[in-house]
Formats: structure tokens, sequence, C-alpha cells
């Protein structure tokens, strides 16, 4: 494992970090044993980031992770997120931040976090969404600065909405956040035209989600595929988005060669191959896939020849979560 710096925090992290979402629940019948065996896993494997929040099962994920890194939790790295005070994603513009992330909310979740993880600190705490209009705004300055003179926080970010290339650019450019996550993958590649170019410029760290397109990338999932019961996908990736993502995936298996040999790897290898990036955080609950994610991480990028190849085949699918507010 190869690690790098999350930017201005000057803190190293591992470049595949563990993606926590999953194991909270959300997506099929939960396996807290499964999901064990792959928190460790990832551990021996030398993954030290690991990306959860308030949300992911009302808490379960925190838990879970807590539980998992509780004897080496100095050597750990854990980023949580607060929900918006009306638990709707994403923030639109029109909404105020009295209503979704006034300080005391902020205050209010992280404390409720550092009791699900059983520590005293959490690393790295993020906004759960955003939109341009909050970066002058004082409360989240505020709940910053308070959490970090309490040393309940080292580091504040945000995770921008989902496809939203463009919401935190002004904030980085503010030069007040730390860290910003976002999705960045071969459909998404938006964000390289000014979110990272920003990031670099003002060493800001960038925490790359979803680089699997929520598990379409792994060119796993095709027509046939079985979503297990309660998986929220199930209703995202209707049979046509299903086809249209598979017919674009077979086109990237001519990129497949002795470094980059699965889908999986290649994803992983295109966030990575961005010096903006500091970590990326596929889901993962099975420790099958931590140990092929791992590999991702050989210090072999992608050639600028493949990346321009690859800009070829991003896809803007404009395809909305289920729960998505217009
Ligand atoms: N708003 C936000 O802040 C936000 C939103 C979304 C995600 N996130 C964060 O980003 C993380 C990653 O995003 P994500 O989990 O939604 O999507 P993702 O990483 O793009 O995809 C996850 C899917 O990929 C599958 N997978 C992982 N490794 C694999 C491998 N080697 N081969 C085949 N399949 C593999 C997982 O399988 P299994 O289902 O079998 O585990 C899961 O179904 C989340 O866990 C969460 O920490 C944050």
């Amino acid at each position: 494992m190869k690690y790098r710096k999350l930017g201005r925090t000057g803190i190293e992290v591992s470049e595949i970090g563990f993606g926590g979402w999953g194991i909270g629940g959300g997506w099929g019948p939960k396996d807290d044993e499964s999901a064990f065996l792959a928190l460790k896993r990832a551990i021996d494997l030398g993954v030290n980031f690991f990306d959860t929040a308030l949300v992911y099962g009302d808490g379960h994920s925190e838990k879970l992770i807590g539980k998992a890194v509780r004897k080496i939790r100095e050597n750990v790295v854990i980023a949580t997120k607060v929900p918006p005070k009306t638990y709707r994603w994403p923030v639109l513009l029109n909404e105020p931040i009295s209503e979704t992330f006034p300080s005391e909310w902020i205050i209010r979740c992280t404390e409720k976090s550092l009791k699900n993880l059983g520590t005293d600190y959490v690393d790295v705490q993020q906004l759960h969404a955003w939109t341009d209009q909050y970066t002058g705004e004082k409360d989240w300055q505020e709940a910053a600065v308070y959490l970090k003179e309490q040393g309940m926080i080292k580091a504040f970010g945000v995770s921008a909405n989902d496809w939203d290339p463009y919401g935190p650019v002004n904030l980085i450019k503010s030069g007040k956040i730390d860290t910003v996550q976002v999705i960045y993958n071969i459909f998404e590649q938006r964000p390289a035209e000014r979110l990272l170019p920003a990031a670099l410029d003002k060493n800001v760290g960038i925490i790359v989600r979803v680089p699997f397109e929520e598990g379409l990338l792994t060119g796993k999932i095709d027509e046939n595929y079985k979503f297990a019961e309660g998986d929220w996908r199930s209703e995202w990736l209707t049979p046509s988005r299903i086809r249209e993502a598979t017919r674009r995936i077979k086109e990237l298996e001519r990129f497949l060669n002795e470094d980059a040999p699965t889908l999986a790897i290649l994803a992983l290898k295109f966030c990575l191959s961005h010096p903006a990036v500091s970590t990326v955080i596929p889901g993962m609950r099975k420790a099958l896939h931590v140990e092929e994610n791992c590999k991702a991480s050989d210090g072999k990028l992608l050639s600028e020849d493949t990346l321009v190849e690859l800009k070829e085949h991003a896809f803007v699918h404009g395809w909305e979560y289920p729960w998505s507010q217009k």
C-alpha cells in the first residue's frame, strides 16, 4: 500500500481507503461478520483511511469501524459526516444553512459520531452535502473552529453533492476548507476541469468516492445481475440504464493489461492517476474485494496516453438517486 498526504492537513492516508456506507446497511441484507472480516483484511493490507457517516445504518457503520480499529486507533484516520438537519439530499441552493447545517447541529452530530465510534476524536469531520451559497456562511466555520479547539476533530471538509463537480470549487478557492470528497471516476471526469486543479493549487485533500459508479465500473453488473432484496441500487439501475452502462464498460476492456488486469483495478488507478487525489474509497463489504482493490496501489499509475484515451469514455448520465430532491 502506498500513502499520500491529505492536502494541507499533512495526515498520511492510504491510496485505497475504505468506503463504509455498504457495511452500515441499505445494500441488501447486512452481514456484520463479512463486514468485520473485510475491515480486518483492509487493516492487514495497509488501509489506514476509513470513511463513514452518522447516517450509514443510523450509526451502524461507525460502530463497526470503531470496533475494528479500537486497538490501533492512533494509526488510522477516520472520516465521518454530519447529515443535513433536514435529512434531505442533495442540499439545494435555496435552503438556508440555518435549516441544514446550523453550528449546534454540527457539534451535536459530532458528539454522536464520537460515541458510535468509541473514540474521543475524528480525524476528518465532513458536511454530508454542500451548496455553493454556504461558502461565506459563519455557521459551519464557527463549528469547525470550535470542534478543532476542543480536540474533537483534526480537519474539516465537505462532501460534494452527488455528481456535482463544480459545487465546492469556490469553497476550495476560498482557502477555508481542509478536504473535499467528490465523485470522480472513468464516467464522471468533470472534477478534472476545475475542482481538482483548484484543490492542487490550494493544497486541499481530495477524497474520491464512488470510483466504480456504484459497482458498474467493476464490470460485474450486467442485465442478468440480481440485486439482493433491499439493495437500493435495484431502483436506480433500471434495465435500460444497465444496458447503456454495460455497452460502455465493454469498451473499457481493451485497456486491461498486466498493470491493470481487472476493470476494478483500472477504475481505481484512473482515480489515483490524478495528482490532486489523496485517497480513493471504494465501498467494500467483502475481504475478497478488499484484496483486489488494494492491488491498485502499486505505484504504477496510468500513462498520459491512456488517460487521454479514457477521456473519450466519460459519460455524464444524469441518473439521479431514487431519493434525490428536485
Ligand atoms: N454523499 C456522500 O458523501 C457519499 C455518497 C456515496 C458514497 N460515499 C462514500 O463513498 C464510498 C464508495 O461509494 P459507493 O460504495 O457508493 O460506490 P462504489 O465504491 O463506486 O461501488 C461500491 C460497489 O462496488 C462493489 N465492489 C467493490 N469492490 C469490488 C470489486 N473488487 N469487484 C467487484 N465489485 C466490487 C461493492 O460490492 P459489495 O456490494 O459486494 O460490497 C459495491 O457494490 C461509500 O462506501 C461511502 O463511504 C459518500
